[in-house]
């Protein structure tokens, strides 16, 4: 039988204090707890976000509790029934979080014992919410790795599309920041694209090496109860469950490898951020983002700001922060569970909160940034850009050994530098004073697209290899 609630409101509305934490703790302790400690103490306030898995796998426990005949059937069935119009009423905001039941675990089980009386106290048998408190957070960043993995893939869908559409734009490639050699923007586009390939590829081995249940370690070394591990476990969607009772409430490794891969993720859009924000610059101006990812500034009327970009650099410094946090917070401990470690989830939540939030804004501004070709086509010429082409064209047309053919090339710049033109704005005769040899072949070798086009060694930046590489990775990561 369900009983009504006496709990409703929205899930948000302040904590009420309406238990005593003797209820909670039994005949061990006479007096309550200090207001202070309630509130040290309290972690509902972040770890409701794991309400869905503690219901979960507080189903798969009891179901399995029925099955090995720990409870009985009729048990059992009450639980998962109550657990069901629990999670309704959190759904519903109907559900009061209270902050003197400290957690999601003991705040649904109170709950749990409110609809159906006391066959909820069957629930806790055989488990301890040290290894519940792991198999939730097991399940939540599981969960949220495949929607990671769902936004990595759009925003390597847009960024191939635009390579496509850019396969053959010239722009110049950079090194040191200085203007190095003519490359293709598509090629430059699919960059990105492998980065974040080897992104996803990280998270799912750390998929797989977290995808065991911690459930039924208990606190730390496992139950007289004739439980079955691999019940649970392949319930809830787990390869096995670990191996080790003591490992599986006190590791965070599976934390730290997620928040590791989201530090090396969020570097690399980051890094992408900040090329927008560059390229946004009046200095550069080849990039016009579109108004819905641009401010203006409230005092100067000619500004059109990145901040977006900008802000997805800025927020990427929480995600290293973050993982910084959790390694500090687990360095010093001793096997095996400690309180400190119900300091892992914010750092959890704050990160996929800005992964999500950073990976929706690149996917809006690169469908919708607006690339000048000309602009970049010029700057590709200019900064003496085709010097490399220059010693290559001495090498294969004049058969110079290619360190000659360097430095007789640095001779023509320094020609061209004087002069204040570009090497393609050199007279034959000029030419032919630093090197007699010279022929009027070699302005072909100074033309910006045959420079891009010869460079088609696998991986290189000329168009029909970023065509190809456009097929390529549309089936090696989008599986078209
Ligand atoms: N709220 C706790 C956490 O997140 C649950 C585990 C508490 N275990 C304990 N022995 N006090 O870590």
């Amino acid at each position: 039988m369900v009983k009504t609630s006496k709990n409703s409101g929205p899930s948000d509305k302040p904590l009420e204090n309406d238990t005593n934490a003797n209820d909670i703790w039994g005949g061990r302790f006479d007096g309550g707890p200090a207001e202070i400690m309630l509130k040290i103490n309290a972690s509902i306030d972040f770890d409701r976000r794991l309400f869905a898995q503690d219901i979960n796998a507080s189903k798969a426990h009891a179901i399995m509790l029925a099955s090995t005949g720990i409870i009985s059937q009729n048990d059992s069935d009450d639980i998962v029934m109550g657990l069901d119009t629990i999670f309704k009423e959190i759904k519903k905001g109907e559900f009061n979080f209270s902050q003197k039941l400290e957690d999601i675990h003991m705040n649904v089980e109170s709950r749990l014992g409110e609809l159906i009386g006391s066959a909820a106290g069957r629930l806790h048998t055989a488990r301890s919410r040290n290894d519940q408190v792991a198999t939730d957070l097991r399940l939540w960043v599981r969960e949220e790795i495949d929607k990671l993995d769902d936004s990595l893939k759009s925003l390597q869908s847009v960024l191939i599309d635009r390579a496509e559409d850019h396969a053959s734009t010239v722009m110049p490639g950079f090194t040191h920041l200085q203007t190095a050699q003519p490359v293709t923007l598509g090629h430059h586009l699919l960059a990105y694209v492998e980065m974040l390939g080897r992104d996803r590829g990280r998270l799912s081995d750390c998929r797989d090496r977290l995808n065991e249940s911690p459930l039924g370690a208990a606190a730390l070394g496992g139950t007289s109860f004739p439980i079955d591990r691999y019940m649970t476990a392949k319930e809830l969607g787990f390869s096995r469950p670990m191996a080790n009772s003591i490992d599986a409430v006190s590791d965070r490794d599976f934390v730290l490898e997620y928040l590791s891969i989201a530090a090396i993720l969020g570097v690399h859009m980051s890094r992408f951020a900040e090329e927008i924000v560059l390229w946004c610059s009046v200095q550069f101006s080849y990039v016009h983002l579109s108004d819905s990812f641009s401010t203006g500034s409230s005092i100067m009327p000619q500004k059109r700001n990145p901040d977006a970009a900008e802000l997805v650099r800025a927020k990427v410094g929480n995600i290293i922060g973050a993982l910084n946090t959790l390694l500090v917070v687990m360095k010093g401990l001793p096997l095996a569970y400690s309180k400190d470690m119900q300091e892992d989830k914010l750092p959890v939540f704050t990160v996929t909160d800005t992964l999500n939030l950073c990976l929706a804004a690149l996917i809006g501004m690169v469908g919708e940034m607006d690339f000048d070709k000309d602009r970049m086509q010029a700057d590709a010429i200019s900064g003496h850009a085709m010097a490399t082409d220059l010693a290559d064209w001495f090498v294969k047309d004049l058969n110079m050994p290619f360190r000659d053919a360097h430095h007789v090339t640095g001779l023509l710049v320094r020609l061209a530098e004087e002069k204040n033109v570009e090497l393609n704005q050199l007279s034959l005769d000029e030419m032919q004073s630093i090197s007699p040899g010279i022929t009027n072949e070699i302005y072909k070798a100074l033309r910006v697209t045959d420079a891009v086009s010869s460079r088609s060694s696998f991986g290189g930046t000329a168009p029909k290899m970023v065509l190809a590489a456009v097929l390529e990775a549309r089936k090696r990561y989008l599986n078209i």
